[in-house]
C-alpha cells in the first residue's frame, strides 16, 4: 500500500487532478488554496514543476478538507463504500476503531531487506535536500516546507517504543532541515531523552508516503496501544504490517514503500531560525524562532518521487479531524460519558472552536461534556467549545450559531477555564513571551436547551421532514428546491 496506489484509486473515482507546469514558489500553494475549499474538490498532483525534472512531483489535498469531500479520506482508511457526509464517515471510523485498537499489537513493522524507497540512496555529502520541488506554500512563509503531511519517526531510548508524528519540516539547505514540534509532542520527548544522555537524537522523516501515515501520525495514538503504536495502527487499518528497512545510520524503521525518506540526528542544542509558516490557526504561526534542525546523513527516494503536501492556512480542515472526532467520542464513552452524538471542529476556526452535540440525560450533562471536550481538543489550540442538542448539526456553523444565539444565556451559560495549555502557534500569544507563560483561556458555551426547561421550551419553527418531503414531491417541478 503506497501513495501511488492511493492516487490510482482516487483517480478511478474521478477525484484526482494533475496540474503541469506550476512553480514551486507560491503557485503550487496558491492553486491548492484556491481549489481545496470547493465542494467535491479533487486531490492534486503537480508535475513538470518549474526548475525541476518531470516526475519530481507534489501531491496536495490528499486527506485534507474531508468536510468538502469525505471520499479521499475514506479511501485512505480502506473504506470502500460510498460515504456522503462527514458525520457518516466519523461513524464508520468509530465503528471500526475497536477492531483497529485490538489489532494494533499484532502489527509491529515488518523488517524487510529493501524496497522502492531504496531506488536512490545518497550518503553524507551527496545529500541534497534542494533537489526536490519543496513548495513555498504561502506568501509570507519563511522558507520552503518539504514536510507538511509527513511522518517524523523517533524511538524512546528507554522503552524502545517507536513514534510517528506529523510535524512541519522546512528545508534550511542541502544538508539541514528544521522541525517545529509543540512542547507536548511525543517525538520531542523521545529525542530529548537522548539529549539527556548526552547523545544526538536519531530521527527518520518520511516526506511522501501513503496518506495513512499523516492521518495516524497527525493524531495522538494512545501509547497503551503497544510498542509499535502508530505503525501497529496503520498495520491494523491496512490489514498487514508496514514493511520497513533498517536505517543505515540510526537503525530506525524506514517505510519501504515511501517516496522520500531522510535519516539523521538532532544534536543537543542544535537550533536554527525557523518559520513563520501559514498555520492551521489561519495565521502565520510563531514568527521566526529558533527550532531544532536535523543534519541529514542519508537521503533515500524512489525514482520520480512525490512529496505529500498538506498545507494548512486560513480556513483549514484536516482529514485527520475525522479520525480525531471518532477517537474523542470513543474516549468519552470509555470513561462512561453517554449521549455524545457528534463532535466537530469547524474548518472556519480549526481546533480553535469545536462543537459537540449531546442527547441530554441528566442535569449538568451538557456542561460535563463541554469541559471534557475543551481539554481533549485542546492539544492544538482550543478556545471555544459549543455544546448543542442533537437536533443541531455540529458540522454546520449556521446551525451552531442558531443554537448559541437562542439557547445560551450569556449570564449563566459561558464557563471560562483560565491558564490552559497552548502553544506558540496561538495567534493570541504576545510575541516574545517566555515559554513558561504560554497559557490561554477557554470558553465553554452551553447552547443546549436548559435541562429543566426541556418540556416547555419553545418549539423550533422549522418545517417538519414529513411536510418538507410532501411539499417537494408536490411542488418540486414548479419550484426548484435544490
Ligand atoms: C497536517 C498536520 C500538520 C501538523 N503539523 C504540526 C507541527 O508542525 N508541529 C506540531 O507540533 N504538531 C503538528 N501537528 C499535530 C501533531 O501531528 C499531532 O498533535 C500528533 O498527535 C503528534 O503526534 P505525537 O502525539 O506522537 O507527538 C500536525 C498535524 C497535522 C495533521
Amino acid at each position: 500500500m503506497d501513495l501511488r496506489n492511493w492516487l490510482k484509486e482516487v483517480d478511478a473515482k474521478g477525484k484526482l487532478k494533475v496540474v503541469r507546469g506550476a512553480h514551486w514558489d507560491l503557485e503550487i500553494g496558491a492553486i491548492t488554496e484556491l481549489l481545496i475549499k470547493k465542494k467535491g474538490s479533487p486531490a492534486l498532483l503537480f508535475d513538470e514543476i518549474v526548475d525541476y525534472p518531470k516526475g519530481y512531483r507534489v501531491a496536495a489535498n490528499t486527506v485534507t478538507h474531508a468536510s468538502e469531500d469525505p471520499t479521499r479520506v475514506a479511501i485512505a482508511l480502506g473504506i470502500r463504500e460510498d460515504v456522503n457526509s462527514t458525520r457518516e464517515l466519523v461513524y464508520k471510523v468509530k465503528d471500526r476503531m475497536p477492531e483497529w485498537e485490538a489489532q494494533c499489537k499484532n502489527f509491529p513493522p515488518a523488517w524487510v531487506e529493501g524496497g522502492p524507497v531504496m531506488e536512490e540512496v545518497y550518503r553524507e555529502d551527496e545529500v541534497d535536500m534542494l533537489k526536490f520541488p519543496s513548495p513555498r506554500w504561502h506568501e509570507k512563509d519563511g522558507g520552503r516546507y518539504i514536510g507538511t503531511g509527513c511522518g517524523v519517526i523517533t524511538q524512546d531510548p528507554e522503552t524502545g517504543q517507536y513514534n510517528i508524528g506529523t510535524y512541519r519540516v522546512m528545508v534550511h539547505d542541502k544538508h539541514k532541515v528544521g522541525i517545529y514540534m509543540a512542547p507536548i509532542r511525543h517525538g520531542l520527548a523521545d529525542m530529548r531523552k537522548y539529549h539527556a544522555q548526552g547523545k544526538p537524537a536519531p530521527v527518520v522523516i518520511t516526506l511522501g508516503q501513503h496518506p495513512l501515515f499523516a492521518l495516524v501520525g497527525g493524531r495522538p495514538i494512545p501509547r497503551a496501544s503497544g510498542p509499535a503504536q502508530e505503525f501497529g495502527y496503520i498495520g491494523a487499518i491496512q490489514g498487514g504490517p508496514v514493511p520497513v528497512v533498517r536505517g543505515e545510520v540510526t537503525g530506525l524503521p524506514i517505510p519501504a514503500d515511501a517516496e522520500i525518506v531522510i535519516e539523521g540526528h538532532w544534536h543537543p542544542g542544535a537550533e536554527m531560525d525557523e518559520g513563520p509558516f501559514g498555520e492551521f490557526t489561519g495565521y502565520y504561526g510563531g514568527m521566526v524562532e529558533p527550532a531544532p534542525y536535523i543534519v541529514v546523513e542519508r537521503l533515500y527516494h524512489r525514482k520520480d518521487p512525490i512529496i505529500l503536501g498538506s498545507p494548512p492556512g486560513k480556513h483549514p480542515s484536516y482529514g485527520t479531524n475525522v479520525f480525531s472526532y471518532a477517537m474523542y467520542m470513543r474516549y468519552l464513552e470509555s470513561i462512561g460519558v453517554v449521549g455524545v452524538t457528534m463532535l466537530s471542529t469547524h474548518r472556519l476556526a480549526s481546533s480553535q472552536m469545536a462543537a459537540v452535540s449531546v442527547r441530554q440525560r441528566y442535569a449538568g450533562h451538557a456542561r460535563e461534556v463541554g469541559h471534557l471536550v475543551a481539554q481533549l481538543i485542546g492539544r492544538g489550540v482550543n478556545r471555544y467549545v459549543v455544546v448543542v442538542d442533537d437536533d443541531i448539526d455540529v458540522t454546520d456553523i449556521e446551525d451552531v450559531t442558531f443554537a448559541m444565539a437562542s439557547r445560551a444565556d450569556p449570564a449563566q451559560d459561558i464557563d471560562i477555564i483560565k491558564r490552559a495549555y497552548t502553544q506558540r502557534l496561538d495567534p493570541l500569544l504576545p510575541q516574545g513571551l517566555p515559554r513558561e507563560q504560554y497559557f490561554n483561556s477557554r470558553a465553554i458555551i452551553d447552547a443546549c436547551i436548559p435541562f429543566e426547561r426541556r418540556a416547555n421550551f419553545p418549539e423550533v419553527a422549522s418545517i417538519s421532514p414529513e411536510l418538507a418531503d410532501k411539499t417537494r414531491a408536490k411542488w418540486g417541478n414548479v419550484v426548484d428546491f435544490s
